[in-house]
């Protein structure tokens, strides 16, 4: 009886890292309501317009934003308020339900300044230049290529948490001692992909306390936030890691 509790947590722990993991890949994948609440990071520009206008001042700004919710994205056609990240697009929303997504595409690169950037027209690119200063958020590259590697781990963990659960399945000891393998080598890629998704979000909310410096001065209006697909990486890490030892002792005591 204790056997079968333990063989039973481990299983039970392995699913739920598996079905969070699940849940943060289908992030922004599409904006019905499930995919669209997860995302990775988020940006607010919805204050950027007063930051604009106060640059501009006395000239009124016109045309920065679209509020047409299907207007494609990338196409200098007008930014929309909030940005979300997924790990395979992102998607841009004119209100909390209506947006467009960028295309699909696996290991998808974290790059706001870009994402923020080809929906302004000209004018409103050169001005953005300008004002959002040289910090991580705009650093493209850095954040490009660490998310980038980033979504490799978090694709290997999720390989991992499925073996984990599936080899579990199999009730032999062989099995179990296969599940302890893969729990711990999920648990170790969930882990450096979660940290690194945390680190480059936290670096990328420097922008969040920038002030333009006209007087008086203005917040920029440019909001990025951690996501919670980040906090779906670290769950499912938690209960993976904590299936380690119920596999591990089901693969030492099972006798079936
Ligand atoms: C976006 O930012 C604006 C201005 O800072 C704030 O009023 C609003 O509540 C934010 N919206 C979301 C969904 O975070
Ligand atoms: C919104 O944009 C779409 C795609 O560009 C276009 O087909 C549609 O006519 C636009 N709607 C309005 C109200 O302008
Ligand atoms: C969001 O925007 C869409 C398209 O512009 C509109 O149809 C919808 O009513 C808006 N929803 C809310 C909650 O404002």
């Amino acid at each position: 009886m204790r056997g079968e509790l333990c063989i039973g947590s481990a299983s039970f722990l392995s699913l739920v890292a598996l079905l969070l993991l699940i849940f943060m890949h289908v992030g922004q994948i599409n904006t019905s309501t499930v995919p669209r609440s997860i995302s990775m990071m988020k940006v607010n520009v919805s204050a950027y317009g007063v930051a604009i206008a106060a640059a501009t001042t006395p000239d009124p700004v016109t045309g920065l934003y679209t509020d047409n919710a299907s207007e494609p994205l990338q196409q200098h056609l007008g930014l929309r308020n909030f940005y979300d990240w997924g790990l395979y697009q992102y998607c841009a929303y004119v209100n909390d339900t209506h947006g467009e997504c960028s295309p699909h595409v696996t290991a998808n690169r974290l790059q706001p300044y870009e994402a923020l950037t080809s929906d302004m027209n000209d004018n409103f690119v050169r001005l953005t230049n300008s004002l959002i200063p040289a910090t991580t958020f705009s650093d493209s590259q850095y954040l490009g290529e660490f998310t980038r590697g980033a979504y490799y781990l978090l694709l290997l963990g999720t390989i991992a948490t499925a073996l984990a659960f599936f080899t579990g399945l199999v009730r032999h000891a062989f099995g179990f001692f296969v599940s302890t393998v893969f729990a711990i080598v999920g648990s170790v890629f969930l882990l450096i992909g979660a940290v690194i998704w945390t680190v480059i979000v936290k670096k990328a909310e420097v922008i969040n306390g920038y002030f333009i410096p006209t007087t008086p001065p203005v917040p920029l209006g440019v909001e990025v936030s951690v996501g919670n697909g980040i906090l779906l990486a670290w769950a499912a890490f938690a209960c993976l890691i904590g299936s380690v030892i119920p596999y591990m002792i089901s693969c030492c005591t099972y006798r079936g």
